[in-house]
């Protein structure tokens, strides 16, 4: 495995249409390697294809609505659909492509998306919380945006202070 460069907001790749994968190979598995030791080198819960430069339709997604001492695991949904969603959420929202930037983002708080594993097996998973967040902002990433695009507003220091204070989080 190896880190793989994070683009940044301002190179052109992210802003991208990604084709389907279609080839379920060697070629496809070293990447979605390097994406999880990518994507836990920059301690970020989800990553998408584009921002290491493959304009192909592969994103990961780091479950952490675990049971109390169990890891969160990696979830790798190539060629994803979100086929349901429901109810609401809001909160900070950012992504490892515009680093140290949050914006106020509302998201559904429930999602089913159908996608197909690194063996090109389809299968289901669904999300809730900070885990239907990721899947929305990363399917988005495979269709060129980013997600200052559904921002409400870029949020402040002292406004992030006040909400993970708040939220008891660090
Ligand atoms: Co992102």
């Amino acid at each position: 495995m190896a880190l793989r460069n994070i683009l940044k907001e301002g190179d052109e790749t992210l802003l991208k249409h990604c084709r389907p994968v279609t080839a379920f190979n060697d070629r496809l598995h070293i990447l979605l390697d390097d994406m999880a030791e990518t994507m836990m080198d920059a301690e970020g819960v989800g990553l998408a294809a584009p921002q290491v430069g493959i304009l192909r339709r592969a994103v990961i997604v780091l479950e952490t609505n675990v049971d109390e001492g169990e890891e969160p695991y990696i979830i790798e949904l190539i060629n994803p659909e979100l086929i349901e969603t429901g109810g609401e959420q809001e909160g900070p929202e950012g992504c490892l492509s515009v680093p140290g930037v949050y914006g106020w983002v509302k998201r559904p708080d429930y999602v089913k998306v159908r996608a197909q594993d690194r063996n090109g097996d389809f299968f289901e998973v669904e999300g809730v919380g900070l885990t239907a967040r990721a899947f929305c902002h990363e399917i988005e990433h495979l269709d060129g945006h980013l997600f200052l695009e559904v921002s409400e507003h870029i949020m402040s220091d002292e406004e992030l202070e006040a909400y993970y204070a708040q939220d008891g989080e660090a």
